[in-house]
């Protein structure tokens, strides 16, 4: 058992700390944000994550998971500290590290003893460095301490899964007894632990990051081009996949991809790449890509519908992805921004993201589930693929709309079963 901290108990902190705990370790969770703190200890969750709450409640009942504000309490017994607070998008896509500076300041004040200081946050490439700068800088006097570099690979929706069964654990450190003994905390997951030096692991996480990225524009790009030659990228996308080289994951084609890490991170490292003279082309053309295919489905509902002003548009889904209620850089946002500037009534439905969507989308009108959503409507659009969209009745949902126009930007729907229950139907790359 060790002890271990987290600093920052959001999306990655919170889900690391209470992975950790039910690993068996003593674990002090810490933000600065006293209302989340309080809410954690009533048993509120700060974020939606399947399996989240239960995981807290059962670790926090055992002793082994407690949650601060406080830094003295937090650090006195440490032994590991994860730096888990928020790296959010500064100016030019730069990452912004105020965060990661008030805490790595925060712990060089209070710490009396050796650490291990650990950043788990994404943080561009030298990061490291800086943190070990800014702790050596501010103790007030100098106490023994190394930094790791430990990224995070967590998918919102199934965090806790990921983090019980990773792909690898990265880590890297200038001090190799540092990252050794980080690796032991994670041998209980059994899995491949690649330990390397600090920078190496820092764009690790922006390279897989943006590799996925780029599969996915690359998937759209095939889908505009499918649409162009009358194939089905759907198909394209299995055919492809059984190629072990390229595989089957992240091949879905649909209005493109959102959250809180594609689009930063890709950003930070085309930033990255530019401030030390480099061209990062590829990654400009997978933004381009990305931002395109939102206006590839507005394109859609022009063709289906005669002008917007006095329309009814209906928006299926609006978190960023399924199994979420995060609505951070989600393309429901866009879409909806769009179709309010050209005056349609813009009307939403999400399992988990009506309360985030109406502060995002203050024009939102909302609706209870998918058959009140699409009462009346001129057309609805499909922009998250959530489960319980996968068997609606479809003969309810068509009759109830004023106007049978669908644009799928998940392909969730087959063309030929929609058209036949007498849909106008449009998905994205389905040779249409
Ligand atoms: C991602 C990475 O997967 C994860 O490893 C990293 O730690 C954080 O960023 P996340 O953003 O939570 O995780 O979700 P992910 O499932 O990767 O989806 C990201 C976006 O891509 C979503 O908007 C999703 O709808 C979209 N997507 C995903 C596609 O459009 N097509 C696909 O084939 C897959």
């Amino acid at each position: 058992m060790k002890n271990i901290t987290v600093i920052g108990v959001g999306y990655v902190g919170l889900v690391t700390g209470a992975c950790f705990s039910d690993l068996g370790n003593r674990v002090i969770a810490l933000d600065i944000n006293e209302e989340r703190i309080q809410n954690l200890a009533k048993g509120i969750m700060p974020i939606y994550e399947p399996g989240l709450a239960e995981l807290v409640e059962r670790n926090v009942r055992a002793g082994r998971l407690v949650f601060t504000t406080s830094y003295d309490e937090a650090i006195k017994d440490a032994e590991f500290v994860f730096i888990a607070v928020g790296t959010p998008e500064g100016v030019d896509g730069e990452a912004d590290l105020q965060y990661v500076r008030m805490a790595a300041e925060s712990v060089a004040n209070v710490m009396d003893h050796p650490l291990i200081i650990i950043n788990k946050s994404t943080v561009p490439v030298g990061t490291g460095d800086w943190v070990a700068d800014i702790v050596r800088e501010t103790q007030p006097s100098p106490v023994e301490f190394a930094v790791v570099s430990c990224p995070e690979f967590l998918r919102e929706g199934s965090a806790i899964r990921d983090f019980m069964n990773p792909d690898r654990t990265v880590l890297g450190s200038e001090d190799t007894t540092a990252a050794e003994r980080v690796a032991q905390l994670h041998l209980p997951l059994r899995a491949p632990i690649m330990v390397t030096d600090l920078r190496t692991a820092e764009m690790i996480k922006y390279a897989s990051n943006a590799f996925l990225a780029t599969r996915i524009s690359f998937i759209n790009e095939i889908a505009n081009i499918c649409e162009a030659l009358g194939a089905d990228v759907k198909e394209v996308a299995r055919g492809m996949g059984y190629d072990k080289r390229i595989g089957h994951h992240f091949l879905e084609a649909g209005v493109g991809y959102g959250g809180s890490c594609f689009p930063k991170d890709v950003k930070a490292l085309a930033h990255m790449a530019q401030v030390h003279g480099k061209h990062p082309q590829l990654l400009h053309a997978v933004m381009d890509i990305n931002a395109y295919q939102r206006r590839h489905v507005l394109l859609k509902l022009h063709e289906h519908l005669d002008g917007l002003e006095g329309r009814t548009i209906a928006l299926l889904g609006l978190a960023f992805k399924q199994d979420t209620d995060d609505m951070r850089e989600a393309p429901s946002i866009t879409i909806g921004d769009y179709l309010d500037e050209h005056g349609a009534t813009v009307r939403g439905y999400d399992p988990a993201a009506m309360e985030w969507a109406k502060r995002a989308m203050p024009y939102l009108e909302t609706a209870a589930d998918p058959y009140e959503l699409v009462k009346g409507a001129d057309a609805v659009i499909v922009l998250t693929p959530w489960n319980e969209f996968k068997n609606l009745d479809m003969d309810r949902i068509k009759n109830a709309m004023r106007v049978p126009v669908m644009v799928d930007g998940r392909n969730l729907y087959d063309p030929a079963q929609m058209k036949a229950h007498g849909f106008t139907y449009s998905g994205i790359g389905r040779g249409d």
